[in-house]
């Protein structure tokens, strides 16, 4: 590691020592190491995709059996992997700050659940549930191959259980994140390209830059990502490497006598 990122964590180290509440955002960066492909890389999802055909209720009306192929070749994919030591080090933060710690996570994967983090507020839904079209049934089938065009037992359709561009958050999920953004004395930015809104606007919520908030004391930013993004600006520490090795770093140092 350069000097720059050992000086950042232990600013950041620093930062986290005396945070009171620490909520995290993390994206599909995160997930990156552990075989999960991100959205915007060059070989990333949506760029062998249309996000209007498989990622809208538009694309859903018009072609289901397509938009199950995606997900289900997802589920198949998510199936073969484990959490990463990024997933695992964040686990751990959350045993030093317990109902002071919550993960806001964009991805659908499932696997800060499997790496065991409790308070989590999954805000993009998940792959491991289905919401029926007809009766609204929302069911945790897990990981197990569905039928290409699954059906409920009312009749009616399923479909996957996540948030699709023109639709809008689950009101009580957001509305926990939101309660967690605004009350952090850390925000820890991992894996996020930080172009999706509202998710992307934790972080100048964080950062009280909303119009009505101007009580509390700013959090600090923590950026950890390989790239700096839409977010860095807003950023007090910049991570940049990949996130299974940092964020094990970071949770070592602060494990360490100051
Ligand atoms: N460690 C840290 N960051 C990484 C790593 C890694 N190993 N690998 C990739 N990244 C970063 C990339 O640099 C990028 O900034 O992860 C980010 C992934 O960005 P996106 O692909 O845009 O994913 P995300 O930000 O989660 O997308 C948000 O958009 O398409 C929708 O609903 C979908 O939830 C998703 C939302």
């Amino acid at each position: 590691m350069s000097d720059e990122l050992d000086r950042e964590l232990a600013r950041a180290a620093d930062a986290l020592r005396s945070a009171a509440r620490v909520c995290v955002l993390t994206g599909a960066g995160i997930s990156a190491e552990s075989g999960v492909p991100t959205f915007r890389a060059s070989d990333g999802l949506w760029e062998g995709h249309r996000i209007e055909d498989v990622a809208s209720p538009f694309g859903f009306e018009r072609d289901p059996r397509l938009v199950w192929n995606f997900y289900n070749a997802r589920r198949a994919n998510v199936r073969t992997v484990q959490p990463n030591p990024g997933h695992h080090a964040l686990t751990r933060l959350e045993a030093r700050w317990d109902d002071r710690f919550a993960v806001v996570t964009q991805n659908v994967d499932g696997l800060h659940r499997v790496a065991g983090t409790k308070n989590l507020y999954e805000i993009h839904g998940s792959l491991y549930r289905t919401r029926c079209t007809g009766c609204g049934e929302v069911a945790d089938r897990g990981l197990d191959a569905l039928p290409e065009l699954p059906h409920c037992h009312c009749g009616a359709m399923l479909r996957p259980d996540i948030v699709w561009f023109h639709e809008s958050l689950p009101d009580d999920v957001w509305t926990a994140a939101v309660t967690s953004a605004a009350k952090c004395s850390v925000m820890l930015v991992v894996g996020t390209s930080a172009v999706v809104h509202p998710a992307a606007s934790l972080i100048p919520l964080a950062k009280r830059q909303a119009s009505w908030d101007h009580v509390r004391r700013p959090a600090i930013v923590i950026e950890v990502n390989m790239t700096r993004t839409e977010a860095s600006d807003l950023a007090d520490i910049g991570l940049y490497g990949p996130s299974g090795q940092i964020l094990p770093k970071l949770v070592d140092l602060l494990d360490q006598p100051a």
